[in-house]
């Protein structure tokens, strides 16, 4: 049975810093950030967007198309949870007036964990094939101002549709994966900025990359000549082309620029104008692959990495399914891009240092502009959404 994504949308928030402007605070050329890093613009949540909000805004698309009907799973992926015990993803299900028979749950694993949704979301719909899944991966990417992760923040959600017979991209079986137990990039409880050993953390991407891939040539038999395209987690731009020519260089395959722009290119042009958003990165590398391709990718295969730290990498494959073009979101996805509000140095400052109130009072929160969700407070000891639909 042919099953994989469905329907694919993307939503981040209506802020950004151009990171020129932070290259300016920190004293340091604005080329290390948009040459040295591959990154050009950072998405600034608005105090009143967490990764509800977030992720309700990129499934409203589906809802609103009536594609939420059949859908008896939703996977919360996410590592900036809001609770130590309720899922996430039962706000959004409230949100998107979803239907009462769902199993509901939040998944962690760094970046990694949409994956492993999507992988359990592929074995839901083999059991139940007139049944839908649906895999939110929402993630607020944050760390301490003037640390040198600072300028690959960002923010956003990627509503992820599973069903059988998709209209986008069909998701092959074979997949390798590989865990270990390495402290590169971690977040305790107590704190609301990750701790990171960035150039150690750069080293078990690759290495976790070199092993999944490893498995997975094993297992399908497949070169990287059978692939048309990749999708890489996108901690910033420059990582995946890294990690791109270090498997060219481990399987003895040359790639130049040009063709380093093809495999690549355009999967990366929303993560460099939006920065991480840790779970979904890999998937706005796909929404943006999609979504821009200039060839017609009927029939490509896609070679897919999903890493998150900690850590674990998966290597995957999909193929683009004939109409696909006709059920992206591609004009949505540029609009909300196109049109979001730049904020001085200033501005960026006293949004990162809101923060969520943690004393237990009552809080109404300013309105900024979000999209059809927002977080509008806290009352006793709850949160409080408000739609902006009818
Ligand atoms: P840094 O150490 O400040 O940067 O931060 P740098 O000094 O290494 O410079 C970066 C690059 O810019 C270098 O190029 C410089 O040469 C170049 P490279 O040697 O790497 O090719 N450069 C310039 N280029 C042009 N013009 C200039 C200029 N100046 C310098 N004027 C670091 C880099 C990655 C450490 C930092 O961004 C960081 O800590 N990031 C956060 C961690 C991260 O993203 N790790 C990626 C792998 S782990 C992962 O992906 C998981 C993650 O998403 C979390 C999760 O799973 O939950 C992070």
């Amino acid at each position: 049975m042919n099953i994989g994504i469905d329907r694919l949308s993307f939503y981040s928030s209506h802020y950004y810093l151009d990171l020129k402007t932070l290259a300016e605070a920190r004293s340091v050329e604005a080329d290390k950030y948009y040459i040295g890093i591959g990154q050009e613009k950072m998405a600034i949540p608005a105090p009143d967007e967490d990764v509800v909000t977030l992720a309700a805004s990129a499934a409203y698309p589906l809802m609103k198309e009536g594609e939420l009907e059949n859908v008896e799973l939703l996977l919360f992926a996410t590592e900036s949870g809001i609770d130590q015990s309720k899922a996430a993803g039962i706000y959004v299900h409230s949100l998107l007036e979803m239907s009462p028979r769902c199993r509901t749950v939040e998944l962690k694993q760094a970046c990694y964990s949409a994956t492993a949704g999507i992988q359990l979301a592929v074995g839901f719909v083999a059991r139940n094939p007139d049944k839908k899944a649906l895999v939110i991966a929402s993630d607020i990417a944050r760390y301490e101002l003037g640390s040198p992760g600072e300028a690959t923040q960002g923010c956003g959600a990627v509503a992820i549709l599973i069903s059988a017979d998709p209209r986008l991209v069909s998701i092959e079986p074979e997949c390798g994966y590989y865990t270990e137990d390495v402290m590169d990039f971690w977040r305790p409880n107590y704190r609301s900025e990750a701790l990171v050993d960035g150039k150690y953390s750069t080293t078990v991407y690759i290495h976790a990359l070199l092993e999944s891939w490893k498995q997975y040539a094993e297992l399908s038999g497949r070169g990287l000549g059978d692939f048309d395209r990749f999708c890489y987690h996108i901690p910033f731009t420059k990582m995946a082309e890294k990690a791109h020519r270090k498997l060219c260089r481990k399987c003895k395959t040359d790639v130049g620029d040009e063709q380093m722009q093809t495999l690549l290119g355009e999967s990366l042009l929303y993560s460099r104008i939006t920065g991480n958003c840790y779970s979904g990165s890999m998937y706005v590398g796909l929404c943006s692959l999609l979504d821009n391709a200039e060839e017609d990718l009927a029939g490509k295969r896609i070679g897919l990495y999903s890493y998150g730290s900690g850590c674990v990498g998966e290597f995957f494959s999909g193929v683009v399914q004939p109409g696909y073009r006709d059920f992206v979101y591609a004009d949505q996805h540029r609009n909300l891009l196109a049109n979001r509000t730049e904020l001085t140095y200033q501005q960026y400052e006293d949004i990162f240092n809101y923060g969520v109130p943690t004393d237990g009072g009552e809080y109404v929160f300013p309105q900024y502009k979000t999209g059809p969700f927002r977080f509008s407070g806290i009352s006793q000891h709850k949160r409080e959404y408000e739609s902006l639909v009818d």
